[in-house]
């Protein structure tokens, strides 16, 4: 699957994108939102992300890279998002947040940053829908895959089969033609991809040809 990120939209004409996503073959619309806090870049809020969810039936994906996350999963949820990740980095009680999403009815997922290990999810993968593994340090659209994720996502997926879990492994930053292939193949299930959607030519065709590498 693929969920386009919206960071790397036009902002000035986000019905145009939209519009574009609505008619591709996009699974998820995927949402960052940054606080300047969290991470050192401020991206967009609940509002946009209402706006948002007026102009597509399709599942949005709300990636929140913030300070004290669980305060804000009820208004996100309000706002339309269907998926609710969060850092595991900013949060104290995970499990507790976990149940927070499950709750208001949404899909609850854990981000990883690069630094973070896969071991730290021993004990809360059978609760997670997904995990989010960044592939680029959070906070910016268009930087460098980090090849070290290859090695997460083997041992993601290991951990997930050996707990009989049906957890989806989503993986952000970095992801484009080239590399999509090689992911899926590593046991990605969902791939997140901004710049390489949205400096095509054709970002509808790049999203099929990211979303469909597997088979070819
Ligand atoms: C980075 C965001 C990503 C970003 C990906 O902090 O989480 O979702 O939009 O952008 P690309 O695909 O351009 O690396
Ligand atoms: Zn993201």
């Amino acid at each position: 699957m693929i969920a386009p990120s919206l960071l790397s939209a036009n902002f000035a004409n986000l019905e145009k994108d939209m519009q574009m996503l609505n008619t591709s073959q996009a699974d998820w619309i995927h949402l960052d939102i940054m606080d300047g806090v969290f991470v050192p870049n401020i991206s967009f809020g609940l509002p946009v992300v209402s706006a948002i969810n007026k102009l597509t039936t399709k599942p949005l994906d709300v990636h929140l890279m913030i300070v004290n996350p669980e305060n804000y999963f009820e208004a996100f949820a309000k706002a339309g998002a269907q998926y609710i990740s969060f850092h595991i980095e900013g949060s104290t009680h995970v499990h507790r947040s976990i149940q927070e999403i499950k709750k208001l009815g949404a899909k609850a997922g854990i981000v990883l940053n690069p630094h973070s290990p896969v071991m730290l999810l021993e004990d809360s993968i059978d609760y997670l829908d997904y995990v989010l593994l960044m592939s680029v340090n959070p906070g910016f659209g268009g930087q460098k895959f980090i090849e070290h994720t290859y090695k997460k996502i083997e041992q993601l997926k290991t951990l997930i089969k050996q707990r009989n879990a049906s957890t989806l492994i989503q993986v952000d930053g970095g992801v484009n033609t080239e590399n999509a292939k090689a992911l899926y193949a590593a046991g990605a299930d969902i791939l997140v991809a901004g710049n390489a959607v949205f400096s095509a030519d054709d970002p509808s065709k790049a999203i099929a040809q990211i979303r469909n590498a597997k088979s070819i």
